[in-house]
This record gives structure tokens, C-alpha cells and sequence, in this order.
């Protein structure tokens, strides 16, 4: 049932090249430039007429969200919210019929996500779903949805499913942003193109394992981590630092890299391993001189870089390597690197990876 792997986190990490695959099979056609969604298609105009979308979700699904919210400002220029759903459910919410809620959530019970959408439709909001299982409550609570096609996800922490849903969110962005004309025709193709060799770059990028590993074992006894990241990496960044203290129970948090200096560069010290994503896009010489910055207080660096990288290289303690894709693509990679460092670093401690304490796959009751 594992697939020869030694536990089904390490299996699903490695079935994101197929699951990625999955999700746009039969949506995106690169060459026609087509993208069908049908929950799209159908309510195309509540989209496009939409003054904002707001994203509810929990845990790493509301990371998937805050990466979205970098996809659809930019791609399609929506103005976008990213609201935990426990927090929107209590905070009685404006919320107009005008607006377009996007509920993310691989299991579709989480109870705080589900009282969210509930409170949403009640204000006349137009509530579309993000779901993996079929038929769940939230699939069904929802007006309309897209499914994430990324297979049964049995390791509690989520790893295929917060790949797809970025898949399916940044297909949607995609599609409103031609609509709107947002994305100028040949941005758009390139888009569709390079969105379709994502599976084979993820395959890829899984090839460092050796090598993370390698890294896993030398900071597998750190007490804490730093994850850095800046614009769509940011979010990567928290969903990077999630897993790490999920399945190791080592305390990690993560930060826009350009954070660290309104207080958490006060931690930095020749102990504490720093993961900075730095790949060649977006605000890469910013990132890089964040990294001068940890290396003069002698902190740890671990750079997640774009392949034949040279200046992180000189200055981090090591480097992971990911293919070159466009910005708004990179967080399907980066991610990668992130889960298998948590995955060896959990099992060199001996944790149960698929079943960590205190957790449980679907959080039914808030
Ligand atoms: C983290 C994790 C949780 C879930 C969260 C939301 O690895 O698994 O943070 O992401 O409980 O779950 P869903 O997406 O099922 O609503």
C-alpha cells in the first residue's frame, strides 16, 4: 500500500510529478491555449465581476491560499484576502454578494473552513470550493468547485495536496487573467506552457534527496529553524517551517526574509540553521543580501536555489538545487526540497511521520 516506500509522506512526496499531472489533465491545453474548468466555465461572470476574492482555509491549505493570493493579484489582477477560517468565522466579516470566497481544504471537513463557507453563503457571497476528496462536506456546501485530482493523501502532513491546489489555483488564475486581460496573449501561452513541464522540473527537483538527506543529518539535533522566503516564496517559507515542526517537533517558524530584522535576527546565532528560499526570480538580490546578513552573525545557511546559482552558493553553508521555472511557478518547486529535508530529518528521530502526535488528518471539530 506504500508503494515500496517506507512510509506513505515519503510516498506522496514523490507521487507529485503524476498528482500534479492529475489535476490539470484534461484542463489545460498548452498548445490551444485553452484552460476548461467547468466550476469556472459555469460561473464565469461571478468571477470576472467579482470586486475581490477572499480565500478561506486552514493549516496548509491557508499557505496554498497566501501563495494564491501572490498568483491571482498578479496573473489576473483580483485583489485577494487570505483569512485563517477560524478567525473570519468570528469576526463578523463584510462580506458582499459581490464578493467570490474560495474555500481550500484537502479533506473538506474541517469544521472552522465549513462554518466559514456556511457564514459566507448567508452573506450572499458566491462560495467556490478547493477540495481533494470527492463528495465531501465541503465539496457538497459549496456553490460550485474544482477538485485537486491529487489521489487519497494518508500522511497527516500534507504534502500532494498543497502542490495541487496550487496547480489548480494558479489554473484559475490563469484563465480569469486572459479573460480580463490581464496577462497579455504570449504571457499567457508562455504560462500555460511552462506550467505543463512542472511535473518533469518536480521530478527533478526530487532527484536531491541523497543531498538532502545528507543536510537532514547534519541539523537533524537543531532546536530551532528559520524559513526565509520573499513574495510568492514567503508562504513556502511558513508551509516549510509547518512541516518541519509537525513531524519533528523541532520549533521552526518562518519569515518574509525581510522580517528578520524587525526581531527575529536576534535569534541568529552559529546554531541556528537558517532555510533561505533564493531562487533566480522575483526579489533574488534582496534575498541574497538577507543571507549576507545571517552569515556576519555566523547563522547557518541552507539556500534553496535555482540550478547553476552562483552567489548564494558562495555564501551558504549548503544549497538545494531546483530547475528554473517562472516566478509565480517556483513555489511548486521550492516546496519539494522542504518536505523531503522535514521527512529525513523526522525519521533520523525516530517520530512517527505519518501519524504525528497530536494531529489528526481531518480537524472535525474546532
Ligand atoms: C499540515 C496539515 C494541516 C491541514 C489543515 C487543513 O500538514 O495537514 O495543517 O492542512 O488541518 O486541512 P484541510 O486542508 O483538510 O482543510
Amino acid at each position: 500500500e506504500k508503494g515500496g516506500y517506507e512510509h506513505f509522506m515519503l510516498k506522496e512526496i514523490h507521487e507529485q510529478p503524476h498528482a500534479i499531472k492529475d489535476t490539470y489533465r484534461g484542463r489545460l491545453r498548452a498548445k490551444e491555449g485553452i484552460i476548461k474548468m467547468a466550476g469556472i466555465d459555469d460561473n464565469l461572470e461571478k468571477f470576472t465581476n467579482a470586486s475581490r476574492i477572499i480565500i478561506v482555509a486552514c493549516g496548509t491549505s491557508w499557505h496554498a491560499g497566501l501563495v494564491a493570493e501572490y498568483i491571482f493579484e498578479n496573473l489576473a489582477r483580483i485583489p485577494v484576502e487570505v483569512e485563517y477560517a477560524s478567525e473570519f468565522r468570528y469576526r463578523n466579516p463584510v462580506i458582499t454578494n459581490n464578493d467570490v470566497v474560495i474555500a481550500i481544504s484537502q479533506s473538506g471537513e474541517t469544521a472552522d473552513t465549513l462554518a466559514a463557507i456556511k457564514l459566507a453563503k448567508e452573506k450572499g457571497a458566491f462560495v467556490f470550493g478547493v477540495c481533494n476528496v470527492v463528495g465531501s462536506s465541503i465539496a457538497r456546501e459549496t456553490h460550485a468547485g474544482a477538485y485537486t485530482h491529487a489521489g487519497p493523501e494518508i500522511g497527516v502532513a500534507s504534502t500532494k495536496a498543497f502542490t495541487t491546489q496550487i496547480t489548480v489555483l494558479t489554473l484559475i488564475a490563469l484563465k480569469l487573467g486572459k479573460i480580463k486581460g490581464a496577462l497579455s496573449n504570449s504571457d499567457y501561452h508562455y504560462h500555460l506552457q511552462e506550467l505543463e513541464l512542472i511535473p518533469e522540473k518536480v521530478e527533478k527537483a526530487l532527484k536531491s534527496d541523497a543531498h538532502i538527506k545528507m543536510v537532514a543529518d547534519i541539523y537533524k539535533d537543531a532546536k530551532n529553524c528559520l524559513y526565509l522566503g520573499r513574495g510568492y516564496n514567503f508562504p513556502v517559507a511558513l508551509e516549510g517551517a509547518l512541516k518541519l515542526k509537525e513531524i519533528s517537533y523541532i520549533h521552526a517558524e518562518g519569515y518574509p526574509a525581510a522580517e528578520m530584522k524587525h526581531g527575529p535576527i536576534a535569534l541568529i546565532d552559529d546554531q541556528m540553521p537558517v532555510i533561505v528560499i533564493a531562487v533566480n526570480k522575483g526579489h533574488y538580490e534582496k534575498v541574497v543580501s538577507n543571507i549576507e546578513e545571517i552569515k556576519s552573525r555566523s547563522g547557518k545557511i541552507i539556500g534553496i536555489v535555482t540550478e547553476g546559482d552562483t552567489s548564494v552558493k558562495k555564501l551558504a553553508d549548503h544549497v538545494i538545487e531546483v530547475p528554473e521555472t517562472l516566478e509565480s511557478l517556483t513555489p511548486l518547486l521550492t516546496t519539494i526540497p522542504l518536505q523531503l529535508l522535514s521527512y529525513h530529518i523526522a525519521v533520523m528521530l525516530e517520530k512517527n511521520v505519518d501519524q504525528p502526535r497530536n494531529l489528526a488528518k481531518s480537524v472535525t471539530v474546532e
